[in-house]
């Protein structure tokens, strides 16, 4: 049988490339930069399958086009606010993402982000690197204390459940969440969370607020400067979901007034831009999109991109199938 013709966008963990390579007719973006938009609608006029991460751009006007190839977009990631899901399924278009093997590694990145803006270990290691170290003192680089605070989850899916557990059993925080459908009283308590009405009480209650929504959609702008205003001045917040979930200038002029008292963040709107002014702010701390980077976990994402296009060239349902 003649095998499907794919295109992936990225280089992806080498294990993963090579069976790639050995079930498919495979071709990969060597050159690992992302394709601009001619170069993706030109993919969906050719191949079978495109696969495609958070890096490319994939909007209704791609999937308009005349003539297209592809039957199936197979996202290496958990999130694809970055596909118009809408028009690609107006197509026939499957399109699948990979949820579950990157929830442990990307609650412990919202954990680590919590714990080095509230430690100061970014200023500290920035001031120790260069040479401004005078030694121990009783008020030097003065943090907050994270045991026993409260911890405000937006959106309590698999992220937000594994946040909630590190953050309630390992730090003995109380975690409230907001989360647009109900969740049972049980299962939040299973989580160490209970549930609150409304995102601003979340916002009012909490000493750290955690982001685990998706992007796009109603949820673009969610953190907004009325919402941040809503939080306490001494409170932190933390983004490791999507950028565009906060409005971004909001937050500079919030952390800029000292209205909160500063930012973990791991995603951006405009990625991989990130303001300057943020760049500035030392009570901010910055990672390049890192949520889901281990080794194990980049493996797991790619085989669950195997599966799920191999379900649909071999006729079955694609475990993953979001459209
Ligand atoms: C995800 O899986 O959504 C990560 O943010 C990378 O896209």
């Amino acid at each position: 049988m003649k095998k499907a013709r794919i295109l992936v966008t990225r280089r992806w963990p080498q294990v993963v490339e090579s069976v790639l390579a050995e079930r498919f007719d495979a071709e990969f973006n060597v050159s690992d930069r992302p394709m601009d938009q001619a170069a993706l609608a030109d993919a969906l006029a050719r191949y079978d399958a495109v696969l495609p991460t958070v890096s490319d751009r994939l909007p209704a006007a791609l999937f308009e086009q005349d003539a297209l190839s592809v039957r199936i977009i197979g996202n290496y990631g958990v999130g694809y606010n970055h596909i118009d899901i809408a028009a690609a399924s107006a197509r026939g278009i499957a399109v699948t993402n990979t949820p579950g093997v990157l929830t442990d590694c990307t609650a412990d990145l919202a954990m680590t982000l919590l714990l080095q803006v509230a430690r100061r270990a970014g200023e500290g290691e920035r001031e120790l690197r260069a040479g401004g170290w005078t030694g121990w003192r009783p008020t030097h680089m003065i943090g907050t204390k994270v045991t026993g605070k409260t911890l405000g989850i937006i959106g309590f899916g698999r992220i937000g459940k594994a946040m909630a557990r590190r953050c309630h059993f390992g730090f003995d925080m109380d975690v409230v969440f907001h989360n647009r459908s109900r969740v049972d009283p049980a299962e939040a308590a299973r989580h160490g969370a209970r549930q609150l009405y409304t995102v601003e009480e979340v916002l009012a209650a909490s000493d750290f607020v955690s982001l685990h929504c998706p992007g796009g959609g109603e949820n673009v702008g969610l953190i907004d400067a009325r919402r941040l205003q809503a939080m306490k001045p001494s409170a932190f917040l933390i983004n490791t979901a999507r950028g565009d979930v906060v409005d971004e200038a909001a937050l500079v002029r919030a952390l800029a007034d000292g209205r909160i008292a500063g930012a973990g963040l791991d995603v951006y709107a405009a990625e991989p831009q990130v303001p300057e002014a943020l760049r500035q702010m030392e009570n901010v701390v910055l990672l390049p999109h890192l949520g889901s980077a281990t080794a194990e976990t980049r493996t797991a994402m790619g085989m669950k991109v195997v599966d799920n296009i191999t379900a649909f060239f071999e006729g079955r349902d694609p475990p993953d199938r979001v459209a």
